[in-house]
């Protein structure tokens, strides 16, 4: 039976359910959040074409942005894809269970709905024991992407979930996730690789096991593309409600809260780094490491965007590889001209 947390008036606030009763309803063809070390997923089973189908319903995501499939262990991996190189498995085994997701060439069988028409899918095998435990008793393959709405800020807590999708969604809560922004995504060509999303495992870390580096030429145009996109990547994603600025520098943050305050506007804070912050009264500083910054990120921004600010303002980490992820996500938060 769902847990059910009634409000003193009665109001049902949020669907937390166990684990079995998570199984039940995956296998029924329903979705489910559950928790994964990078953020909340919205899942379904990935061979259920209807169960994926409510998945872009709920989220009201476009049809062309394909899912991440979740499997129990490597060995899946041939289930689901058309070729497993020698360096796809080089890196699984380097990287799994944990945040990183490949993008191989695959079967024919497997859906087009989760893989939104792409002749390659995209699979990880998540390192949270909770999940694990599920994908092992349930049998299933999980499409999972984040638990909120397209374009909104993904979730790193059950109540972030509820807060987005509403408290109809069922929820596996297992409390905060630990890594807290999304997997590293890396495609792989037979012995050719490219990073489609940043994430905590570092393009760095990848190189090294790869031992050659990223490409930098797509294949099939022979066009340089440097950074590439997985499909469906909004240049607006990961996005609070209130507006959200962007700053490379103090100064220039400075002056946008000034011109906030003097028409009696208000702007909360976002820094990150080591700056001396201004006088405001709404700032969170994260003076972290880049993962601790990472764990923290979505939940500074959830907690931002509820103070219903005129305006948030970001102060951006340096420009290094080891800020590439949060850069990303922050970069692709903005509203305003600064993005
Ligand atoms: O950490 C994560 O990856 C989380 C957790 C829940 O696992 N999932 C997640 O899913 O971030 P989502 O749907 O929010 O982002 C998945 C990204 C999308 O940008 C999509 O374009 C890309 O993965 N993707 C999925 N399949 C792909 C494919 N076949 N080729 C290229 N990109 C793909
Ligand atoms: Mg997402």
């Amino acid at each position: 039976m769902p847990i059910l947390l009634l409000t003193a008036d009665s109001h049902l606030v949020c669907m937390r359910i166990s684990l079995e009763e998570t199984i039940t309803r995956l296998k029924r063809g329903e979705v489910v959040a559950i928790p994964t070390e990078t953020v909340y997923g919205l899942a379904a089973d990935a061979r259920n074409d209807a169960a994926l189908r409510e998945i872009y319903a709920v989220k009201e995501r476009p049809a062309n942005n394909p899912l991440i499939v979740h499997l129990a262990d490597v060995s899946q991996v041939p289930l689901w894809a058309s070729v497993f190189s020698p360096l796809a498995e080089k890196f699984a085994k380097a990287f799994w269970p944990g945040p990183f997701t490949l993008v191989l060439p695959a079967r024919d069988e497997v859906s087009t709905i989760v893989r939104a028409g792409e002749a390659t899918v995209a699979l990880r095998v998540p390192n949270h024991a909770l999940t694990l435990q599920l994908l092992q008793m349930s049998g299933l393959s999980l499409a999972a992407p984040s638990a909120n709405k397209y374009t909104h800020l993904s979730p790193t807590t059950a109540s972030h979930v509820e807060a987005s999708l509403g408290h109809d969604v069922a929820v596996l809560d297992a409390g905060a996730c630990q890594v807290g922004i999304e997997s590293t995504i890396v495609s792989v060509h037979d012995d050719a690789w490219q990073v489609l999303r940043h994430g905590v495992i570092s393009e760095a870390e990848i190189t090294a096991v790869a031992g050659t580096p990223a490409m930098t030429t797509s294949p099939s145009h022979g066009e340089t593309t440097s950074r590439p996109k997985a499909p469906g990547q909004h240049h607006l994603h990961y996005a609070p409600r209130t507006p959200t600025y962007v700053f490379n520098d103090l100064a220039s943050l400075q002056s946008k809260l000034n011109g906030l305050l003097q028409t009696h506007l208000t702007g909360a804070v976002l820094a990150i780094g080591e700056a001396t912050l201004p006088s405001a009264p709404l700032t969170v500083h994260l003076n972290l490491t880049p993962q601790a910054v990472a764990e923290a990120l979505y939940a500074a921004l959830h907690r931002l965007d509820q103070l219903k600010a005129d305006a948030i303002l970001v102060l951006l980490p340096p420009d290094l590889p080891e800020w590439a992820a949060i850069r990303d996500r922050l970069s692709r938060a903005g509203h305003g001209d600064q993005r």
